[in-house]
């Protein structure tokens, strides 16, 4: 199954009672496994979780710890970019040059390097002297 398959059907199951907008993930390892993670919202509003962290979640569940490529789809006029957060969470797990591909349900698309979604990113070897 093609990330943009995995990531629309993902979408399917995301619980969006609040703000009716769903979204799903699809990440690909180098080995060729496929996680994919959908939005889960809750009452309280800061609980909920974005697409790309539940499939990063099951990802690191299934013993991998390397991101190949990403894909993320939902129903918004643009190609719906990763919140600040979901790109922090990215970088930790995948190199600058890797792809996240940026889509909307209609078939825009639009393809991004991680290290373009956040330059100067934060990392492990900035607590070197640690
Ligand atoms: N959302 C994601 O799942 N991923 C993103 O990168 C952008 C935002 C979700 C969080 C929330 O459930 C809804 O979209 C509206 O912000």
């Amino acid at each position: 199954m093609s990330l943009r398959e995995a990531a629309r059907a993902v979408r399917e199951n995301a619980h969006a009672p609040y703000s009716g907008f769903k979204v799903g993930a699809a990440l690909r390892t180098p080995g060729g496994a496929v996680y994919v993670g959908c939005n889960v919202e809750n009452a309280a509003y800061p609980e909920g979780t974005c697409a790309e962290a539940g499939a990063i979640a099951a990802m690191v569940a299934a013993g991998e710890t390397v991101i190949a490529e990403a894909y993320v789809i939902a129903d918004s006029p643009d190609p719906v970019p990763p919140c600040g957060g979901c790109r922090q969470k990215l970088v930790e797990f995948a190199g600058g040059e890797v792809t996240v591909t940026l889509a909307t349900l209609d078939g825009a698309e639009r393809v991004m390097r991680v290290g373009e979604l956040l330059p100067g990113a934060f990392t492990r070897t900035h607590m070197d002297r640690n």
